[in-house]
């Protein structure tokens, strides 16, 4: 995910693009950069980090001119730098772009455009762009953008300027946002509305292939072949901080809703129903998975909590025992990790201090390092030996929810693989793990609909001030994640239980009105937990249950049930944890919490 923005009017175009571009900062912040026309020639300020370094560079020393794009990265191709970062030129500076997406065949057009002779420099896809508009440019623009993106597959919203047309942005979208903004005598291009929304509340909605030709006189949308489409105009009636959250009250909430399309977006091209899992760069053998002398997950918070279900999964699918340990006990622990053993860090941000530790720790001894994260170019990603990235997008509420979801999915990915490879798992249960795994992100976007009654358990609930989340097998780990989630938004005690261990000393703090939530999502398991719920009911507990739809018997015993669509048990963790984040957040809500900004915590823990 990335953000683009453009301008042409009669102001001066840098500030306005890096307003523009400050709004949209939660599409990613790995690099900003702008392209304006300055006397003729198009100069281009880029720098890796964040806008404000592209802010400090351009009030010290101002690019002058009223046409300009620009353009804040959330790093896929090439990691963050400053030759990465948007814009892109063709080698002469004749053409310049901004693009969001990803061009699926640029390697392909790579090749080719070289053999015209053209040089390349970043390690991007979109800087085949330029080059191909300037290979097909023979005088008009809007032909030579029609043609080039004629050529490209994948997804793309882009803004292109010309050194020869410089009163003129060309910009076109394909399954990646952008919008128009109508000002007078100013127009605007971005891929999201708060980005132009202090300058002018009148919109184009852009659909696919639909092209953008304007100048400070005026703006026209064609089809690719030309013809000319008639627009109805948008008018926006909320306000720039209700519209980055995409409508949603705070970015946790806009996380959570996102989480069907991140689970999509991480299963995508890596799991297809009768193939085997393809983990892009991955390529293990059975004798590199039988050399392995200890497996370790390692990661902190909920990334660790990702990790317990990992375990099970690796353990259970490829048969090969796993060590999941927090990061900051396991670097002093002096573990036995030798140069023959496989470290898989988790880690969203790629950045915690303690996680990255351990990283560099295991690979001075020679250990295989493999990384599951969410931030391209970040130090997890660049270390570790071996990565497989987690499509959540940009994670801005310090609680995680979306990362955790794919994270999981990764574990899942990973265990089928080496089962795969390890030959430990029978194509029949493989293919229909992976027929489940698909129908994730419509189960849990199911679970969504559970919303309202959530809310009300949350407004008779906020009060309390201890919660008990208890489990057993994989619905312990989910209970701790569910625990984590409680207590560090809405500052309720909380703790997370074996079902079978709170006997042994915790109960005794149950006490009559307690509340409890009780997983039930483990069949097998599933008389024992009955049996664990029991026992805190006659200690006067309520317990509120999840359990899968059409369960006569959590009904009977739990005071209140929250529904979930049944799906293997081994995958149910995506499924059940949903209800458990929504009650947080609802929860802190209630309180008057700042969600978003827990107390005490930052969303990148970079020191130890
Ligand atoms: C809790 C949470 C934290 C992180 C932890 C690790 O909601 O977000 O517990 O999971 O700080 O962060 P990463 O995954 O960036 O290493």
């Amino acid at each position: 995910m990335c953000g683009i923005v453009g301008f042409v009017g009669k102001k001066e175009a840098s500030p306005i693009l890096v307003e523009g571009l400050s709004k949209l900062e939660y599409r990613g912040y790995d690099s900003a950069g702008v392209a304006v026309l300055e006397d003729g020639e198009i100069k281009v300020r880029k720098f890796k980090g964040r806008l404000k370094n592209l802010d400090d560079n351009l009030k010290q020393s101002p690019l002058n001119g009223t046409i300009g794009i620009g353009h804040t990265r959330w790093a896929t191709h090439g990691e963050p730098s400053d030759i990465n970062s948007h814009p892109h030129t063709n080698e002469n500076a004749t053409i310049s772009v901004v693009h969001n997406g990803i061009i699926e065949n640029y390697i392909k057009l790579k090749e080719w455009l070289k053999k015209k002779g053209y040089e390349f420099y970043s390690e991007t896809d979109t800087e085949v762009i330029p080059n191909l508009v300037d290979y097909y440019y023979k005088g008009d623009l809007f032909e030579a953008v029609a043609k080039a993106t004629s050529k490209m597959e994948g997804s793309y919203a882009i803004g292109v300027i010309c050194k020869n047309e410089p009163d003129k942005i060309v910009a076109v979208r394909k399954d990646s946002p952008l919008i128009v903004g109508l000002g007078e005598k100013e127009y605007f291009i971005a891929s999201d509305i708060p980005a132009v929304l202090n300058h002018t509340r009148e919109i184009y909605l852009l659909e696919d292939k639909e092209f953008v030709i304007m100048t400070r006189d005026g703006i026209e949308i064609k089809t690719e072949d030309g013809e000319v489409v008639d627009k109805e105009v948008f008018h926006v009636t909320w306000d720039v901080d209700a519209a980055e959250k995409g409508g949603y009250e705070d970015f946790m909430l806009k996380e959570i809703h996102e989480q069907p399309k991140a689970i999509k977006d991480t299963l995508t091209s890596r799991v297809l129903k009768d193939s085997p899992i393809n983990l892009e760069n991955i390529n293990f053998t059975k004798e590199d998975l039988e050399a392995f002398d200890r497996v370790f997950i390692v990661a902190c918070g909920t990334a660790y909590n990702s990790g317990l279900v990992g375990k099970t999964i690796i353990e259970k699918l490829a048969k090969i025992p796993v060590e999941v340990d927090i990061a900051s006990e396991f670097r002093y622990r002096d573990p036995l990790i030798t140069d023959k053993s496989l470290l898989i860090v988790v880690s969203q941000s790629g950045e915690t201090a303690d996680t990255l530790a351990v990283l560099r720790d295991a690979k001075r001894i020679g250990a295989k390092v493999l990384a599951i994260t969410n931030v391209v170019g970040s130090s997890a990603s660049r270390e570790a030996n071996h990565v497989i990235y987690t499509w959540a997008g940009p994670e801005i509420a310090v609680a995680s929810t979306k990362a955790y979801e794919t994270q999981l999915i990764a574990m899942y990915m990973l265990g089928i693989y080496f089962g795969e490879i390890k030959g430990t798992l029978s194509k029949e249960f493989a293919d229909e793990l992976k027929e489940e795994l698909l129908q994730l992100p419509e189960k849990v976007k199911e679970v969504m609909g559970n919303k309202e009654y959530i809310q009300k358990y949350a407004s008779r609930n906020y009060m309390d001030k201890d919660t008990f989340f208890l489990g057993r097998g994989l619905d312990y780990a989910v209970a701790l994640e569910g625990s984590l989630k409680l207590k560090e938004i809405s500052y309720i005690h909380s703790e997370a239980y074996a079902g079978g261990e709170l006997k042994h000393g915790t109960i005794a703090l149950i006490e009559e009105g307690t509340p409890v939530v009780a997983l039930l999502t483990d069949d097998k398991l599933k008389d024992k937990m009955i049996s664990n719920i029991r026992e805190v009911i006659t200690r006067g507990a309520k317990v509120l249950g999840i359990a899968y739809e059409g369960d006569k018997e959590a009904e009977q015993i739990c005071d209140e049930v929250i529904y979930i669509p049944r799906t293997s048990t081994l995958l149910a963790p995506v499924i059940s944890v949903v209800p458990l984040q929504l009650i947080a957040y609802y929860i802190a809500k209630q309180k008057g919490c700042d969600v978003d900004k827990p107390r005490n915590l930052a969303k990148s823990v970079t020191v130890e």
